[in-house]
């Protein structure tokens, strides 16, 4: 089987977890694009969605799905978002896709997170994967000088030679060459220096439940 047909058909098995009824909160990524295409076979069922990006609203309102505001609505029963590294313990690493600041809020106005993968996601320790971080452009080097004493390597992301700029206006660094052993204490630790909006280890906010795609059909592993 291909990553992409894994993908979808994780995309799909995601289906089951969403609630008649209720609004849904929808990741961004290869893997909930997936998930979005086979929401379209229940769209009638729910209200509409909350979206953690640009992309993935553009996505569900071509196939009619009505996306909410974060700030009309309550919390979600469900948040179902891909992954670029997961953990044993549920713990991940995201922000591939540049929108993990979004996804961070509606994770954590979210009962359950619903993460979706394929089998090359998962790790023993996150940091196979560099970490993303979004961070105010002023702060970039101090921020660079900052992971280079914790031992990693921060690089601007980059999109046609120019740093790339995040739905909220700000840049990533992806930041190579740390094993992080303690998940809640690292992002606790990151995510207090001046300078940084969001770090792209989930561990406040990690997954309930790992759909993960494998060729011989999709495990369900809950936290
Ligand atoms: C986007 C993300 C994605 O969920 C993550 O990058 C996985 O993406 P894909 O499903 O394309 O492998 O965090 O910011």
């Amino acid at each position: 089987m291909t990553q992409d047909e894994l993908k979808t058909l994780v995309g799909r098995a995601a289906l089951k977890y969403v609630v008649p009824g209720e609004i849904v909160g929808v990741g961004t990524g290869s893997t909930v694009n997936k998930f979005i295409e086979a929401l379209a076979t229940m769209k009638d069922q729910v209200p509409g969605a909350v979206s953690s990006s640009v992309a993935s609203t553009e996505r569900l309102q071509a196939i009619g799905v009505r996306v909410f505001d974060l700030n009309e609505v309550g919390e979600l029963a469900v948040y179902i978002d891909g992954a670029d590294e997961i953990d044993g313990r549920g713990h991940m690493v995201k922000g591939g896709g540049a929108a993990l600041t979004r996804e961070k809020i509606v994770a954590a106005q979210s009962r359950r997170f619903i993460c979706i993968a394929d089998d090359s996601k998962r790790v023993e320790v996150l940091g196979r994967f560099p970490i993303p971080v979004e961070v105010i452009p002023m702060a970039t080097q101090r921020l660079v000088r900052q992971f280079a004493l914790q031992g990693g390597t921060a690089t601007v992301r980059l999109k046609d030679g120019q740093p790339l700029v995040t739905d909220n206006g700000q840049h990533i660094l992806d930041v190579t060459g740390l094993q992080v052993r303690e998940p809640l204490a690292f992002e606790t630790q990151v995510s207090q220096w001046p300078g940084v909006v969001t770090v792209g280890v989930f561990a406040h906010q990690k997954a309930a439940v790992c759909l993960l795609a494998t060729p011989g059909g999709v495990q369900t592993i809950a936290y």
